[in-house]
């Protein structure tokens, strides 16, 4: 493979990242970025140790890649301890917060280049499964989750911290089933995955898009719902999540214009969710807002748009989380 990469997609991924399979064999390649290109770092095979992490960030290298190919590989090497490493009381809740991030963003980045690794459920119930067992059981995840920066593409990592949020605010309003705060999770994390039938061009366009553009944009939500029913056999709710997301109480939402309770009940909660996430991201057109500013421009701005019952409680919870 020496020489063939360099015509291969490549993916950046964080050093930091590598501690979750440090000490081990690793199962894929990596590379470095140099003045003259690409250069194979550690093989297949190789350990990646803590020297390692510590001789490349000492010389500023931030980032190994991956190739593409080989995502998957990576993504079972981190997913595969991820129970272990999340209930590890030795790493700092915020790091471990941001592992959890880290492996999901990643497995969402896997499931919009091939939706077949839907039809995986027990790699995916995996990682919801430690995604409700770790915010179920640790505080002051909110916080952290809006102080960590990240690099990943929009839409990834908006998918994931929709999904986080949709658990600390279904467990916030009482729901402590497991099974039912699953479904919440990944009510988030496929909201949005017929973003993927949307060119790049559109979805990272900068400044307004033009009738027809925002017409296909505003199929998004059907596009999701078609991709879950056919290739997940999933609950409704999480396909419900992903039709309605985009619906607001007044009826002057997409794609059916439904007003009031109307729209299924996940539907109004992933949607705040959705808005919020959105807010406090900075994005091509506009910067992040604190959670204070997004919090207060739902409250100013979202009048008779998203239900006002869950949008109090929503606020609620940063309030308690924040005395926590
Ligand atoms: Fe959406
Ligand atoms: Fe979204």
């Amino acid at each position: 493979m020496d020489n063939d990469f360099e015509n291969k997609e490549l993916i950046a991924k964080h050093v930091f990242f590598f501690e979750q399979i440090e000490n081990e064999i690793l199962p894929l390649n990596t590379f470095l970025f140099e003045v003259d290109g690409f250069k194979v770092y550690l093989k297949k095979g190789d350990t990646f140790t803590k020297e390692n992490e510590k001789s490349l960030l000492d010389k500023g290298q931030k980032y190994l890649f991956i190739l593409k190919e080989e995502l998957r590989d990576y993504n079972f090497g981190v997913e595969k301890k991820l129970t272990k490493t999340l209930s590890d009381e030795k790493i700092p809740v915020n790091e471990r917060t941001e592992i959890l991030r880290n492996a999901s963003v990643s497995m969402v980045e896997e499931i919009f280049d091939s939706m077949d690794i839907l039809k995986d459920k027990e790699r995916i119930d995996n990682l919801t499964g430690n995604m409700v067992d770790f915010l179920t059981s640790n505080n002051g995840v909110l916080f952290n989750l809006l102080s960590l920066s990240s690099h990943d593409f929009y839409t990834y990592r908006h998918s994931v911290d929709v999904s986080i949020y949709n658990v600390m605010f279904a467990k916030y309003i009482g729901i402590t089933n497991k099974k039912q705060l699953n479904i919440y999770a990944k009510a988030g994390l496929f909201h949005d995955l017929g973003k993927s039938k949307v060119s790049n061009k559109i979805i990272n366009k900068k400044g307004p898009l033009d009738d027809e553009e925002w017409k296909i944009m505003k199929s998004h939500p059907k596009y999701s719902a078609d991709i879950l029913k056919e290739i997940y056999g999933v609950h409704q709710n999480i396909v419900d999540a992903a039709l309605y997301h985009h619906e607001k109480i007044d009826g002057t939402g997409y794609p059916f214009g439904l007003s009031g309770d109307k729209i299924p009940f996940i539907g109004r909660l992933t949607s705040i969710s959705d808005i919020f996430s959105a807010l406090t991201t900075h994005r091509s057109y506009s910067k992040a807002r604190t959670i204070y500013e997004a919090l207060n421009f739902m409250t100013e701005n979202l009048k008779g748009k998203v239900d006002k019952h869950l949008l109090k409680k929503f606020i609620q919870m940063f309030q308690s989380e924040s005395k926590k």
